[in-house]
């Protein structure tokens, strides 16, 4: 049976779900976390798997197709592969994808590959050691340069994210945009955004998307505008002769809302119909409280029906109050 689709208050079909399945990580990369790390939940306040599967059945008969599983880091969560296997088998679910950072990944990439995992989105924002170190606090950059070479190798389609910090990684973009030429890649840098557990907060932000593009521009003149995917966040280009691509994402800018077909839940089973809105249901709670899926596809087609119709608006309606500084390991990156 196909599922019905949805739309939301703007006509946008939903048809994308992130996942965070942790908020724990093994690196502390500044743009995310600070130093000492953040407070994490304490594991009974996660979803469970039995909670996942039901949420994502129920969200895939409404019409949910792709799932990317995120956190922190996914691979940090015990029996991840386990989840995944249930995953990818669930009716209606064409396409899992999957964002690490690489370190605890490597043994999986057989198995990932054969479960059929879409894609991966490794994190990485510097080709070298030691402003990997600095940027993400940790001395693991050969684990995930390793990941790198081993999806390759084993023909996982893989998008490399790069967030691009003024002072940090400059140097490394045009690197990254080279490694393109023989590596099918796909080198995304993102607009840096406050996600970052309170640590700083710009007022302008030094590097735009249109800046980062700028830059590649002068030094890669001959760069095409490659034609971007129905609701892709990135806009996407690639040099003549290259393997791989380059795309720029306006995360900052936030450019994309008019065709977001995405939401996210957190670790802690809250929904965000945005990124930038600070969690509209809480479904874990409507699970514990033991309503059943009727109950609970109802105020999910409410919150869907009440979606803000950007980034700006969302970040305006917080009940909190307060502006966006919660760590991307705790939304879901
Ligand atoms: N700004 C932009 N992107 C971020 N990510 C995490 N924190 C931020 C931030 N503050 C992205 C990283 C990572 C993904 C999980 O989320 O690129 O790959
Ligand atoms: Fe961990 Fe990803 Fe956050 Fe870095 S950005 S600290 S890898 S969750």
């Amino acid at each position: 049976m196909v599922a019905p689709q949805l739309f939301d208050n703007h006509g946008r079909p939903i048809t994308y779900l992130r996942l965070a399945v942790t908020d724990r990580c093994n690196l502390r990369c500044f743009y995310c976390m600070p130093e000492e790390g953040i407070k994490y939940l304490p594991k009974k306040e996660l979803l469970t798997f039995e909670e996942i599967e039901r949420l994502i059945t129920l969200t895939a008969s409404m019409g949910i197709s792709k799932i990317r599983l995120t956190g922190g880091e996914p691979f940090v969560r015990t029996d991840l592969m386990n989840l995944i296997r249930k995953m990818v088998s669930i009716n209606g679910i064409k396409d899992v994808h999957l964002t690490t950072n690489g370190i605890l990944t490597t043994p999986h990439i057989e198995v990932l590959k054969s479960l059929g995992i879409a894609s991966v989105n490794l994190s990485l924002d510097t080709l070298d050691r030691e402003r990997f170190k600095m940027i993400t606090r940790r001395d693991e950059f050969e684990k995930t340069w390793d990941t790198l070479l081993q999806l390759i190798k084993h023909d996982v389609p893989v998008k490399i994210n790069a967030v691009v910090m003024d002072g940090k990684n400059i140097e490394d973009i045009l690197p990254m945009v080279e490694l393109t030429k023989s590596h099918p890649v796909s080198v995304r840098f993102i607009e840096e955004m406050p996600f970052n557990g309170g640590e700083s907060h710009y007022d302008l932000l030094p590097w735009t998307f249109k800046k980062i593009m700028a830059h590649i521009q002068v030094h890669y003149p001959s760069m095409i505008k490659l034609q971007d995917e129905a609701h892709s966040t990135s806009y996407n280009y690639q040099v003549p002769g290259y393997k791989g691509n380059v795309g720029v994402i306006a995360a900052f800018s936030r450019t994309f809302c008019g065709t977001c077909n995405r939401i996210r839940v957190t670790a802690q089973g809250v929904l965000k119909t945005c990124l930038y809105d600070d969690g509209v249901l809480n479904i874990k709670t409507l699970m514990r409280e033991g309503r059943t899926d009727e109950e609970i596809r109802i105020e999910l087609l409410k919150a869907f029906s009440s979606r803000p119709k950007n980034g700006f608006e969302a970040e305006e309606q917080r009940k909190s109050g307060a502006p966006v500084m919660e760590s991307m390991s705790t939304i879901g990156g």
